[in-house]
């Protein structure tokens, strides 16, 4: 049996950038377009994307008029967004738990698809709060993922460092630092929850 190599997110997504490209209409179905809807009109509104990744939707946000930030631990996924976008896009490398950033710098803030790799999610969450202006939103996902996945690559076979956080500790954790809850959202795939959508505001 090959021995599997568990991965941080920043030596994990850097060689699996490929590999996560590719899906995009995969990771799609989890939200079921029921993302950006929820941020209302984006034209001209300061959003951070932390995690971005290869800009999924700091892309989308771009053409829809926003002024992006995209930030991620990995330059490799990062990368994608230039080629992607070709638009105006600032493109930031660094930590989630610790954004460079002064207090009150935006007007949204989101995080798809991030936190099933945090393991302290106060430290983030405490960040989001600081850097978002009075009143400001913070769209976070969780998706519902119990194990990690295993991928084949030219490497052996990798998994990336990854953690499940219940649905109820996730609200939880918001809420003890003073966000509201505006929407808390689930998308479902016969009777399994398959992802939590929330949507807090400052
Ligand atoms: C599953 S991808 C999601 C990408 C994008 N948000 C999307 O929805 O398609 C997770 C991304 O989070 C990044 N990431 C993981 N841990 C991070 C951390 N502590 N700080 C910043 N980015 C991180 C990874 O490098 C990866 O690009």
């Amino acid at each position: 049996m090959s021995k599997i190599r568990v991965l941080n997110s920043k030596q994990g997504y850097n060689l699996l950038v490929d590999y996560y490209h590719k899906k995009e209409k995969y990771w799609d179905s989890f939200e079921k377009d029921r993302v950006l809807s929820l941020l209302g009109d984006v034209n001209n509104k300061k959003i951070l994307d932390v995690g971005a990744g290869t800009g999924r939707l700091a892309s989308r946000l771009v053409k829809l008029g926003a002024e992006v930030t995209a930030l991620d631990v990995s330059e490799e996924m990062l990368k994608r967004i230039k080629i992607k976008t070709k638009t105006k896009i600032e493109i930031m490398v660094g930590e989630a738990e610790n954004l460079s950033f002064s207090d009150e710098s935006f007007d949204i803030i989101i995080a798809t698809f991030l936190i099933v790799h945090l393991k302290d999610l106060r430290r983030f969450f405490d960040e989001v709060y600081r850097v978002l202006k009075s009143g400001g939103l913070f769209l976070v996902t969780n998706i519902n993922q119990r194990k990690a996945p295993e991928i084949k690559t030219k490497e052996g076979i990798v998994e990336i460092e990854s953690y499940y956080h219940r649905p109820e500790a996730v609200v939880e954790e918001l809420e003890n630092l003073a966000f509201e809850i505006v929407e808390n959202k689930f998308v479902n795939e016969g009777e399994t929850w398959i992802n939590q959508i929330i949507l807090a505001k400052k």
